[in-house]
């Protein structure tokens, strides 16, 4: 079963909750965005392999680590995932960008791919999918669907904010995908908003309604 992280880190606690008053207009919405998801970052690149190397310090000459050379992919899942993506390549800048579209159908509420462009290595690669809200779950879930149909094998799923319908999904469909969040949440309303949440993700961040 999928482990669940919650990022309870006192500066990702801060900024989320500037992040979820509904009087934090959009500028600063996207730089907090923006801050939490390289914070995030940091710590969900705790597990990247190391190697050793031997360099000259200016004292001597000493072993150190570096990191192996593992290639990541991010991939944020249209559109409000996009607001995650410089933030998390502030620490890894090597890390190719794919993209994942989804629409939901308005009879079968079902989400639809209607764009994937992936690096071309993607079986190479590891991958952190990005959306900042895990509501029901149905986006995620298509979103890894689309990603291990087109040979993703290692894959985290990253979020801001989660409802517990979602993790349960993802956790379902998903076994072998961690999910890391920086708050879980209460529960979804019925026009399938998380609450308390943060509104709309997508309209906070590019100012749309
Ligand atoms: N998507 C959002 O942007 N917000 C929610 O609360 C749920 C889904």
């Amino acid at each position: 079963m999928a482990k669940v992280y919650v990022f309870d880190h006192p500066l990702i606690q801060h900024k989320l909750t500037y992040i979820r008053d509904k009087a934090t207009g959009t500028k600063e919405f996207r730089e907090l965005v923006d801050e939490v998801a390289t914070l995030m970052a940091f710590e969900i690149t705790r597990d990247m392999p190391l190697e050793e190397t031997e360099i000259d310090t200016p004292v001597s000459r000493t072993k150190s680590k570096i990191l192996a050379g593992k290639k990541m992919g991010i991939i944020p899942i249209l559109r409000a995932g996009i607001g995650m993506v410089d933030g998390i390549l502030k620490l890894i800048p090597a890390a190719k960008v794919g993209h994942i579209g989804l629409y939901r159908d308005p009879e079968t509420l079902k989400p639809i791919e209607y764009y994937v462009k992936l690096p071309s290595d993607v079986e190479e690669r590891d991958f952190i999918v990005v959306d900042p809200m895990l509501a029901t779950g149905g986006s995620a879930v298509e979103a890894i669907n689309s990603l291990k149909k087109r040979g993703g094998k290692h894959i985290k799923f990253m979020c801001l904010v989660a409802a517990p319908e979602g993790v349960k999904a993802l956790q379902e469909a998903h076994p072998d995908v961690d999910i890391y969040i920086a708050a879980l949440d209460e529960k979804l309303n019925d026009h399938g908003y998380i609450v308390p949440g943060l509104g709309d993700a997508g309209d906070r961040l590019f100012g749309t309604k």
